[in-house]
């Protein structure tokens, strides 16, 4: 089989012109496979576009989930490739953001089969070693007064978990769940203004992204503002929790540096 991709968690293989497999890193918990199978069938059958789940698949004490094999290319190869269209790229990024938040959470069965955004969020920052048990707890109120809401939430909305082909696709639903778009959003500025790519991207990607970083997070807020009801402010008081439950995920200290001014700066404003 050839690998066509790899990112942090898995690498992709070409299993039949029709299929992918992705096949999780060794020692990547099977729970969280689990859901993201179940999670993007869910997805699917409520209309948004992204992969057929076809099964679950063993190789070499791996996991995998054999996806429908999409033919296009991820939105950041995009930006890459076409730097001068950047803004163009962004603008589709927001537009699919905001196609996607349109979906409501069926308030029947399907609610219980959604992670819940703050739950999420609040074990992510229980779990996080940079903050005090002080911070913590400051935080974790102030998420608790954060409005909730009921609709899909990527969890990771990025410009490689977008496919551009026929369709907009939308992959990687690891972290889907249900909650306030707001919140969703303000990740996706965390990951836009200070996100590292992984280590296996080319340097001179990295570097063209450095220089391109701020104007393609002012372009997608500034467009997903424009197309849905929420304010600024609505998405900014969602900063400090994102952040910080960030702070849990492998990344590296640059970052982490980056998302605990955030904080801190929120932090006190607040105190
Ligand atoms: N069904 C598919 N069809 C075609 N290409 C795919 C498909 N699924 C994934 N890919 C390719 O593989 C890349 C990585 O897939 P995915 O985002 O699901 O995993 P991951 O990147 O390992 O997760 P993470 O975002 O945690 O690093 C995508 O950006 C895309 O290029
Ligand atoms: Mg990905």
């Amino acid at each position: 089989m050839k690998r066509i991709a790899e990112g942090r968690t898995a690498e992709i293989f070409q299993q039949s012109h029709e299929s992918v497999i992705k096949l999780y890193r060794s020692g990547f918990p099977k729970e969280a496979i689990s859901y993201e199978y179940e999670i993007t069938k869910r997805v699917a059958s409520l209309g948004i576009p992204v992969p057929q789940v076809y099964g679950l698949v063993e190789i070499e004490e791996r996991v995998g989930i054999i996806f429908e094999y999409l033919d296009g290319k991820p939105l950041l190869q995009k930006m890459v490739e076409h730097p001068l269209e950047l803004d163009d790229f962004a603008v589709m990024l927001a537009d699919i953001h905001v196609m996607l938040h349109r979906f409501e959470v069926p308030a029947d069965e399907g609610v219980n089969h959604f992670r819940k955004q703050k739950e999420v969020l609040a074990s992510n920052i229980h779990q996080v070693d940079q903050l005090s048990p002080d911070e913590k707890n400051a935080i974790l109120q102030y998420l608790e007064e954060l409005p909730n809401g009921n609709r899909v939430c990527h969890g990771d909305f990025h410009p490689d978990n977008v496919l551009i082909g026929e369709k907009r696709w939308i992959l990687d639903w690891t972290d889907g769940m249900i909650g306030n778009p707001a919140g969703d959003v303000a990740r996706t500025l965390l990951l836009l203004r200070y996100g590292t790519l992984p280590d296996a991207a080319p340097d001179h990607v990295k570097e063209q992204l450095e220089g391109v970083r701020k104007q393609m997070g002012d372009v997608y807020i500034n467009h997903y503002l424009t197309q849905s009801h929420l304010r600024f402010d609505e998405i900014d008081q969602w900063l400090m929790p994102i952040a910080a439950a960030r702070l849990k995920d492998w990344i590296p200290e640059e970052e982490k540096d980056q998302l605990r001014s955030v904080i801190r700066e929120r932090f006190y404003r607040k105190n």
